[in-house]
């Protein structure tokens, strides 16, 4: 587990209802910590478990939660432009590539969309609090065509090295998060909790780098538009308005 993820989980406690009290255990045995305490208050994250339904508060009673199924962080994105999306050309979908190996799964915007697009998508994401609403979001989702995503609780840069070669992948995604940045597509008071969450990514161009080594067509980051490169190499960059997309073409 990270630094970043240890200081996470000792801030937080799980506040169950009480049919929700089995499935509260086990996400307290995986947090390893404890439910409806009775100092809750002096906790920062309110892990809440609920009937049908998890999601985070803050001390300052911000909420973030995923729901594929309702359209808040834009998981339904009608009238997209299919195969000509800047994202999907990035990754190489002209070219047939369609197995994605996303390495910074977040609150699964972009994994979701790029299953909607027709890739195939497996994902690593690293914050214990972020793997948690995913994984319940991925088992409660009335959405056929996200019920066969393989989500796995990892760091990157250890899950690259221990599967190099083990896994049939095309393309590689990776999104960390990039400090300075000002604008977010997240509403405000999810973008808070969510940063509070998952740190900086400092160690971002370590996990390039060993992306870099895999056996794959192509690796793909996202970059808010004036950003400098995560590393040197890009061989095209795919440009939007607010972001753009650098493609590292391997071996
Ligand atoms: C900018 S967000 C990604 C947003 C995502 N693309 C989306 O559409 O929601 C970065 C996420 O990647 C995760 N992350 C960054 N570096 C990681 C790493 N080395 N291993 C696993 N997860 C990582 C962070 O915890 C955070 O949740």
């Amino acid at each position: 587990m990270s630094v970043v993820s240890a200081s996470v989980v000792s801030k937080i406690c799980i506040i169950a209802t009480p049919e929700a009290l089995e499935k509260a255990q086990v996400w307290a045995d995986f947090f390893k910590c404890p439910v409806n305490p009775a100092n809750s208050a002096d906790f920062f994250f309110h892990f809440h478990v609920e009937d049908g339904r998890v999601y985070v508060r803050d001390q300052e009673k911000r909420l973030l939660e995923i729901d594929f199924d309702k359209n808040h962080l834009d998981y339904e994105r009608k009238g997209h432009r299919g195969k000509n999306e800047l994202i999907a050309k990035a990754l190489g979908v002209a070219k047939g590539y369609r197995k994605v190996l996303d390495l910074s799964v977040g609150l699964a915007v972009d994994s979701v969309f790029l299953t909607q697009l027709g890739f195939e998508v497996m994902g690593v994401e690293r914050s214990p609090v972020l793997y948690a609403l995913l994984k319940e979001a991925f088992a409660r989702t009335e959405k056929d065509y996200l019920k066969s995503y393989q989500l796995y609780f990892a760091d990157s840069l250890q899950f690259l090295k221990e599967n190099k070669g083990k896994l049939a992948v095309d393309a590689i995604y990776f999104d960390p998060m990039y400090p300075h940045k000002k604008k977010s597509a997240l509403p405000k008071q999810e973008m808070v909790v969510f940063r509070d969450l998952v740190g900086h990514d400092e160690d971002a161009s370590e996990v390039l780098k060993e992306a870099l080594t895999w056996p794959v067509q192509r690796v793909v980051v996202k970059r808010p538009m004036h950003a400098e490169e995560l590393l040197p190499g890009v061989r095209h960059s795919y440009e939007g308005k607010v972001v753009r997309y650098d493609t590292y073409v391997v071996g």
